[in-house]
This record gives structure tokens, C-alpha cells and sequence, in this order.
């Protein structure tokens, strides 16, 4: 059975309170939810929310009080630094301090909106894998450069640009996910075809990078989330692809009913 990765990225939404209802509700279903329990217990399963920065105090405080196995907290951005005069940013040590055991890299919309490059990204990935903060790093095409066949082009010039310089053992702890530029926010999923298409190239790429020759399978089993108006009526075929073995859900992971039936869905495929 495959594991199965379901990360909830809020993005600018859920101040302190609607924080704590979420997560208190969250784990007391979890808690009560016996098949849900058994998935995350035997760790095939992998539950991640993202709140915004003034959030996670509040998101960590009560996950701690639950302690349970398999549920996580993770920031949606930091800085390659550990301190200085960056006036405005938040590093790694801090979130990690609140908490926080996974990080969100490479958004588009970090990508597109703030002119992040990959070289800035390089870095950031670079500082989170030194500080074992695990990273989720986001790749995906426009819908112009899938229009121009540029997709497989642009996905592999993200990975090698992402993992310049970094060697095998750190390269296998990175959790990718690949977010169609087209598909975030717009109801426009892509077809499980298409998605597993780009995983199955991405996972190639990386493939090519971090397994020895003739002898260990681990790059097989790296893990490629898929994103972009994922929702419970679509979450179990994506999941049914090989080489998808999760989800970022942006819109339907900020109330804990959507986010739990896709877990439910998710969980109860095929
Ligand atoms: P939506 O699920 O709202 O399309 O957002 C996807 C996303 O950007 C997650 O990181």
C-alpha cells in the first residue's frame, strides 16, 4: 500500500481563531475516526496544514497537546538565513521553533507574484534540508507554456535548478508537488492523465539524479504530490495514478469538513 500525503496550504487565509477551531476540530475527529487512526498510526497516511506565519503558534500549541502520530504543521515560506537585517522576513529556526517540521518552497505564486527565482529557491532549499526542516517544493507549468509544449521543459529546469549543488542524501528527503500554474484556484483540475504524465516526468528527472545504479529503489519511492483544485470528487483518482502519492490542496483544506472528506475519500478509493 502507498503511502499517501494530504497537505492542506492555506495561503493568506485562517487568523488565530478560526486556527484554533480548525485544529481543535481536526484532531478530535481524527481521534474519534478509527480508520483514519489506523492509516496515520501504521504511517500511511500524512496529514500537513500550512497556515500563515501568525497562525502556526496557535496550530502547533493544540497538535502538540493531541500528539498524534502522522498529523503535522509547516510554514509557507522562510529565509535561507538563520538572522540578520532582513527586515520583514521569517527564517527556518524561527518556525521550527514554533513547531513547524516541513516548509513549502517554490510556490507559483511565490514563483510569479513575488519574482522568486530559482536561485533564490536553490538556497532557501539548500537551508532548509541543513536545518532538517523537510521541504515541499513546488514546480508547474503556465498554461502558455503547456499551450507552446514547454511543460516538460519548464518542470525539468525547475528540479535541476532547485537541486543544484545539493547531493543524493538531502535530494531524498525533498517532497515535490506538482502544481499546474492553470490548475491553482480555478475549479480547472487536470485530467488524473495529465497529472500523472508530469509526475511521472518529474519523477525521471529526479530519478536520474539521486539513484545508484543497479542498487536501491528509494528514488522509486519519493514523494509527488499533485496540486490545483484537488477536491474530495477528485482526489481519489489522482491518487489512483502511480506516480501521485498525494495532494496540496489549496481552497477546500480551509474548513475541516472539505479537508476531512477528502482525507475520507482519499482513504476509501477503488
Ligand atoms: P487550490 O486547491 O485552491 O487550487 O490551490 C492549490 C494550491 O496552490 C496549493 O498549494
Amino acid at each position: 500500500m502507498k503511502k499517501i500525503f494530504l497537505y492542506g496550504n492555506w495561503k493568506m487565509h485562517n487568523g488565530i481563531k478560526e486556527t484554533e477551531t480548525f485544529f481543535k476540530d481536526l484532531c478530535e475527529h481524527v481521534c474519534e475516526d478509527v480508520v483514519i487512526c489506523d492509516f496515520l498510526s501504521r504511517n500511511f497516511l500524512e496529514i500537513c496544514i500550512f497556515p500563515p506565519f501568525t497562525s502556526l503558534f496557535m496550530g502547533a500549541r493544540i497538535l502538540g497537546y493531541m500528539g498524534k502520530t502522522g498529523l503535522f504543521i509547516g510554514a509557507q515560506n522562510g529565509h535561507y538565513e538563520e538572522k540578520g537585517a532582513f527586515t520583514g522576513e521569517i527564517s527556518f529556526p524561527m518556525v521550527q521553533e514554533l513547531g513547524c517540521t516541513r516548509v513549502l518552497l517554490g510556490h507559483s505564486e511565490r514563483r510569479h507574484i513575488f519574482n522568486e527565482s530559482n536561485e533564490l529557491i536553490n538556497k532557501k532549499l539548500k537551508a532548509s534540508l541543513q536545518r532538517r526542516l523537510r521541504p515541499v517544493l513546488c514546480i508547474g507549468e503556465t498554461f502558455s507554456e503547456r499551450e507552446s509544449d514547454l511543460t516538460f521543459q519548464v518542470l525539468e529546469n525547475q528540479i535541476n535548478a532547485a537541486i543544484k549543488g545539493l547531493d543524493k542524501e538531502n535530494i531524498r528527503n525533498i517532497i515535490w508537488a506538482y502544481e499546474p500554474v492553470w490548475a491553482i484556484g480555478t475549479g480547472r483540475t487536470a485530467s488524473p492523465e495529465n497529472a500523472q504524465e508530469a509526475c511521472c516526468f518529474a519523477r525521471s528527472v529526479i530519478s536520474k539524479v539521486v539513484r545508484d545504479e543497479g542498487k536501491d529503489k528509494t528514488w522509486n519511492s519519493i514523494p509527488i504530490l499533485y496540486g490545483g483544485s484537488v477536491k474530495a470528487s477528485n482526489v481519489a483518482g489522482l491518487l489512483e495514478q502511480p506516480d501521485i502519492d498525494g495532494a496540496l490542496i489549496g481552497g477546500a483544506s480551509l474548513s475541516v469538513e472539505s479537508m476531512l472528506e477528502i482525507v475520507h475519500a482519499a482513504l476509501h478509493r477503488g
